[in-house]
């Protein structure tokens, strides 16, 4: 065979691969966004484990500002904490925060309230802690930091000069659910 055959069958044998490999690459990046959003759903969440169907029935969550507003505007569970600006890290907080979340679903009786209350105040701590790294991205998906105007005098002075390096989650805690009844463990 002369080379030249040689190469333009090589070509095109990298040619088909390559297609197809970015075929399939496309399809499991559709699938997972679709998973992704499925996953983040409020119906979702409070269906699938045990322990967070106490979160929709909350009275502290149903009377939230979040919750219950003449705006209707109504944040999934996802949409505070699962950041939906790189699809990288939403399909990483997914993957791994699901598969930490099962885990623990399985090898714990949360319907035992003492111990889904001591887990509740690790979780929360998390929670924490993750939307500090993330820059409260998901919150800063809704709120534009620099057009927030408090009612209050109180928060007016802070909104003003927000100190740098403080987090949302710094000052506002348990802004939809109720607090663990331990809340001074987490901080
Ligand atoms: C889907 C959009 C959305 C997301 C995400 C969101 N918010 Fe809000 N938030 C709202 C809306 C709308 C209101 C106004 C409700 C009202 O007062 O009528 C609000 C109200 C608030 C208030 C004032 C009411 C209260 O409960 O004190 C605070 C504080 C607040 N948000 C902080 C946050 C923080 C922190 C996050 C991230 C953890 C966040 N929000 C995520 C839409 C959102
Ligand atoms: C240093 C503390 C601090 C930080 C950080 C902070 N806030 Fe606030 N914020 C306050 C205080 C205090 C108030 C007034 C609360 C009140 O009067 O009940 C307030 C009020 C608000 C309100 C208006 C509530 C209303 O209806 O008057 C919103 C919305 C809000 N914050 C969102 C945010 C978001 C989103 C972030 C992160 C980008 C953030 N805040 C960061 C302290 C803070
Ligand atoms: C408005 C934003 C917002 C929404 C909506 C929201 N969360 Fe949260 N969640 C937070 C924040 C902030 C924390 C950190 C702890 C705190 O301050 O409440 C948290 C903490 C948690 C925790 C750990 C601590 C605890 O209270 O048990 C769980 C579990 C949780 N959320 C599940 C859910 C589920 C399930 C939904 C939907 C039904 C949901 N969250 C909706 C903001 C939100």
């Amino acid at each position: 065979m002369r080379w030249r055959e040689m190469l333009s069958r090589i070509s095109w044998r990298l040619v088909l691969t390559l297609l197809i490999g970015a075929v399939i690459g496309a399809g499991a990046v559709i699938a997972s966004v679709q998973i992704d959003h499925h996953t983040a759903t409020t119906e979702f969440c409070s269906t699938t484990c045990h322990s967070m169907t106490s979160k929709v029935t909350d009275p502290h969550y149903l009377q939230s500002k979040h919750i219950s507003n003449p705006q209707g505007v109504h944040p999934s569970c996802g949409d505070c904490h699962i950041p939906q600006n790189n699809w990288f890290v939403e399909t990483y907080t997914h993957v791994s925060s699901g598969i930490r979340d099962a885990i623990a679903e399985m090898t714990t009786d949360f319907k035992d309230q003492k111990a889904w209350d001591a887990r509740r105040v690790e979780l929360a701590k998390e929670v924490r802690d993750d939307m500090r790294a993330q820059d409260n991205v998901t919150c800063k998906h809704c709120h534009t930091v620099s057009s927030i105007k408090p009612s209050s005098p109180a928060g007016q002075a802070v909104h003003t000069a927000l100190p740098a390096g403080v987090a949302c989650v710094d000052c506002h805690q348990n802004l939809v659910h109720t607090p663990p009844p331990t809340p001074q463990a987490a901080k």
